[in-house]
C-alpha cells in the first residue's frame, strides 16, 4: 500500500452571486490522501445548451486570488458575461497527485449568469495635467446594458502611499498602493482630479455603474502630474483670456502713466516703492518672513518684573466695572465665572472672569498673570480676546470675552452628529487661522487640543489657554515624561515628547489631533490606550484612522500633520488655504473614508491569519463590550468576519448610537491594518 495518495474530490460546492462577482466555496475532501498539503484548482468552462458542448473560459474571466493553487476552499470570479452557462470544475490536489495515474477527482457546479452588468469602459486618456491636477476622459462601455448612473475613478500614487497606513513599512508595495487609494465619482466619462502631488505618477482605474451594478475595473492606466512648467502652460491659457480683457485697461493705464510723468507725480511713486522695499527687508528677520502688520510675540519671562509685562500688554480694569454673575468652572488658580463688563462707552458686554483665589504665593500670582501678558499681545478673531486685568485690588482677575458654548470638546460631545461637514470644516478653518496668526507671531502654543478651544454662539472657534508651562501644569491631560516634563502625550508630536522640541511644526501635529477630535465629535484620541502604548504605536508608524463620516481629504490632511519628520508637516498657512479650498469646493468633502477604504472585495482577498483575540475581547478593548451579544447573535463571531463588516451591518445588529457606530467603524479599520501587520510578521498571539 502507498503511504499517501491523491485526495478525493472537494464537497458541497456552493455559490453566491451579485451583479459583478460570483463567490464559490466548498468543503475540503473527505479523504485527504493522508497528507496535509491540499490545494485546489478551478477550471472554468462556458457551455451551450448542450452540457457536452463546452469550451474553456479563457482569459476574459478573472479569479481572485487566482484559479489554481488555492489554499482556501473558496474563490471569487469576476468579469463574467451575462446569459452564459458557466461550469466550474473544482479539483483538490496534494503533493502526490502528479505522480498518480488515477483520473482527477473534481466536483463541478453549473451556474447561469442572468444579471446584465455593464461591460468595461474603453481607453482612458489624459487630457491635460498641471502640478496638482489631472484631467482624464474615456470611452463609454460598448454594452452598458442599462442607463449609466456614474463612473467610479479609483487612483493612487504609484510609488508611495498618500495615506500613511498603520504599520506601512510591513506592507508590500502593491498593498501600500491599494491601501492608500482615493476614489471619486463622475457622471460624465471625464473627470478632473485635484489635490495631487507635482511630478508624481498615479495609477487610475475606472468602473461604470448601472442599476444592475458595477462593471469590472478597467485596466490600470498610469499618468503623471506636471511640474511647474505645466502649470505655467495651463496658466498661459488663462493669461490669454486675461490679456484680451486687459487690452482695454492697458490703454487706460498708458494714458494715466503719461499723465503722471508729465505732472512729475511719479516721484511720489518711486519714494513709496523705496519705503516698501525697506519695510520688506526689516520684515525678513532670521530668514523668516514676518508679515507686515503682524507683531512678534514677546515672552513675558524676559521681563525682570512680571507686573511690568502685564501692564504693558493688558489694561487695568476698575473692579466696579465688573459684575460677576455665576461660576462656570474651576481653574488651577481659582474659579472661572461669567459676568458683565461695563465698557468706557457704558455698554455692558458679557465676559468670562478668571480669578486668583486668596492665599496665593507670589510665584502663583506671576504664573496666573502670565497668561494675560501673553493673551494681551494678540488681536485676531480666532484668538480669545483679553479685555483686561484686575491687579490693584483683590481678587486678582483676568477678564476675557465670553464664549457662550464653552470648550469645543464638551460642546461637540453634547451635540454629537448635529453638524454638517461644512460646519465642522468651518470650525477647523477658524482654529487653523488663529494658529497661523500665532505662528506668524512666533508663538508656540504647546497645548493645542479641543479642550483649549472655546466656541461662541456663532460657532466661531477661538484658541485659548496660553501660558506654556503653566498651561501644562493646569492641564489634566498632561503627564510626566521620563525626562521630567509634563506633556499631553496624545496631542503632542513625537520630537516634543522625546526631547522637548516644541515648534509651530509640533503645534501642527496637535492641530491634526484637534481635527480628529472635531471630526469624531469629541472622541478621545487613541481611546483607552495607555500613554505608553500611544508613544510606542506612533513610533511604529500607527496613526489614528479616519473617524466615521470623515471626508478623505480631511483624513489626508490629518495624516500630513502627523508626519514623523516635522519639516514635512504642513504650515498653518497651507492648512488655512487648503480648508478654504474645501469650503469653496464642498463636493470634495462628499468622498468619505468608508467609501474608499472599502471592505475586501471578496473573502478570497482577505489574508488567512489566525485570530489574536476574541470579538468580545476586542469589543471590550474599545469599551464597546455591551454589544458582544449583538455581534454573536448576528453571526459576527470572529475578528475575521468582523473585519469585513460595514456601517450597515453595524447598524443592523443594533448599534444605534452614532458615537458607538463611529467608534466601532474606526476600530474595524485599525483592526484590518493590525491583522495585516500580524500576517506579514508571521506571528500569532
Ligand atoms: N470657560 C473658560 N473661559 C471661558 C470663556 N471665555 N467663555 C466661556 N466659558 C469659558
Amino acid at each position: 500500500m502507498p503511504c499517501t495518495k491523491p485526495p478525493s474530490a472537494p464537497r458541497n460546492v456552493n455559490f453566491n452571486m451579485n451583479e459583478t462577482a460570483l463567490y464559490l466555496e466548498w468543503s475540503p475532501p473527505f479523504d485527504t490522501g493522508g497528507r496535509k498539503d491540499i490545494i485546489y484548482n478551478v477550471l472554468c468552462k462556458k457551455c451551450g445548451s448542450d452540457p457536452n458542448d463546452c469550451e474553456l473560459c479563457g482569459g476574459g474571466i478573472r479569479f481572485v486570488p487566482r484559479h489554481s493553487g488555492l489554499q482556501n476552499a473558496s474563490v471569487t470570479v469576476l468579469d463574467f458575461l451575462s446569459h452564459v452557462n458557466y461550469t466550474f470544475e473544482i479539483e483538490a490536489v496534494n503533493g502526490v497527485s502528479d505522480l498518480s495515474f488515477s483520473p482527477k477527482q473534481y466536483t463541478s457546479i453549473t451556474i447561469t449568469t442572468d444579471q446584465e452588468a455593464p461591460t468595461l469602459i474603453g481607453m482612458v486618456r489624459k487630457d491635460w495635467a498641471s502640478q496638482n491636477s489631472i484631467a482624464l476622459s474615456w470611452q463609454e462601455p460598448d454594452y452598458p446594458n442599462g442607463i449609466i448612473l456614474d463612473y467610479e475613478i479609483k487612483y493612487y500614487e504609484k510609488a508611495y502611499p498618500r495615506i500613511a497606513p498603520a504599520f506601512w513599512h510591513y506592507l508590500r508595495v502593491e498593498e501600500h498602493e491599494q491601501l492608500s487609494y482615493s476614489s471619486t465619482r463622475s457622471k460624465a466619462p471625464s473627470v478632473i482630479i485635484t489635490g495631487l502631488k507635482p511630478s508624481t505618477k498615479y495609477i487610475f482605474h475606472i468602473r461604470v455603474r448601472t442599476a444592475a451594478g458595477y462593471s469590472g475595473y478597467s485596466n490600470k492606466f498610469e499618468f503623471e502630474t506636471g511640474d511647474e512648467t505645466s502649470d505655467m502652460a495651463a496658466e498661459q491659457g488663462q493669461i490669454l483670456v486675461i490679456a484680451t480683457a486687459a487690452v482695454g485697461g492697458f490703454t487706460l493705464l498708458v494714458i494715466l502713466t503719461l499723465f503722471f510723468l508729465i505732472t512729475g507725480r511719479c516721484q511720489w511713486y518711486i519714494k513709496a516703492k523705496m519705503k516698501s522695499e525697506e519695510k520688506r527687508r526689516t520684515n525678513l528677520q532670521n530668514g523668516n518672513l514676518r508679515l507686515p502688520g503682524v507683531k512678534t510675540y514677546v515672552d513675558p519671562d524676559t521681563y525682570e518684573d512680571p507686573s511690568l509685562a502685564v501692564h504693558e500688554f493688558a489694561k487695568e480694569i476698575d473692579p466696579s466695572r465688573i459684575r460677576i454673575e455665576r461660576v462656570i468652572g474651576a481653574g488651577e488658580f481659582g474659579e472661572v465665572c461669567s459676568g458683565r463688563l461695563k465698557t468706557p462707552a457704558k455698554k455692558e458686554i458679557p465676559v468670562a472672569i478668571k480669578t486668583l483665589k486668596g492665599g496665593y504665593m507670589d510665584r502663583q500670582r506671576k504664573d496666573f498673570l502670565r497668561e494675560a501678558s501673553i493673551m494681551g499681545q494678540f488681536d485676531h478673531p480666532n484668538i480669545i480676546r483679553l479685555e483686561g486685568v484686575v491687579t490693584k485690588s483683590r481678587p486678582v482677575m483676568i477678564v476675557v470675552e465670553y464664549m457662550e458654548n464653552g470648550s469645543l470638546d464638551s460642546f461637540l460631545r453634547k451635540h454629537d452628529g448635529h453638524f454638517t461637514v461644512i460646519q465642522l470644516v468651518g470650525m477647523l478653518r477658524g482654529i487653523s487661522s488663529g494658529m497661523k496668526y500665532l505662528s506668524d507671531m512666533g508663538y508656540v502654543h504647546r497645548d493645542l487640543a479641543a479642550r483649549n478651544i472655546l466656541v461662541n454662539s456663532n460657532l466661531v472657534c477661538k484658541v485659548s489657554d496660553f501660558g506654556l508651562s503653566r498651561v501644562l501644569e493646569d492641564d489634566p491631560e498632561a503627564a510626566y515624561t521620563t525626562t521630567g516634563g509634563k506633556i499631553p502625550i496624545r496631542w503632542t508630536a513625537p520630537e516634543a515628547i522625546a526631547y522637548r522640541k516644541f515648534s509651530s511644526a509640533s503645534d501642527a501635529w496637535s492641530y491634526g489631533i484637534v481635527m480628529w477630535e472635531v471630526m469624531s465629535y469629541g472622541e478621545r484620541p487613541y481611546w483607552e490606550m495607555s500613554n505608553q502604548d500611544v508613544i510606542l504605536s506612533i513610533e511604529e508608524g500607527y496613526r489614528l484612522p479616519a473617524p466615521m463620516g470623515c471626508p478623505v481629504s480631511l483624513h489626508q490632511l490629518m495624516l500630513h500633520c502627523w508626519q514623523k519628520e516635522r519639516n514635512h508637516r504642513p504650515k498653518f498657512s497651507d492648512i488655512v488655504s487648503f480648508l478654504d479650498k474645501l469650503i469653496r469646493n464642498p463636493s470634495v468633502l462628499q468622498i468619505l473614508v468608508e467609501d474608499i477604504v472599502g471592505m475586501p472585495e471578496s473573502p478570497g482577498d482577505t489574508p488567512d491569519y489566525h485570530f489574536f483575540v476574541t470579538v468580545t475581547e476586542w469589543l471590550e478593548s474599545i469599551k464597546m463590550g455591551q454589544y458582544a451579544n449583538n455581534f454573536m447573535a448576528a453571526g459576527f463571531t470572529t475578528l475575521d468576519i468582523v473585519s469585513r463588516m460595514n456601517i450597515d451591518d453595524i447598524r443592523r445588529i443594533g448599534v444605534s448610537l452614532i458615537g458607538h457606530q463611529r467608534r466601532i467603524v474606526s476600530s474595524i479599520q485599525t483592526l484590518r491594518l493590525q491583522m495585516m501587520h500580524i500576517q506579514e510578521k508571521g506571528f500569532h498571539v
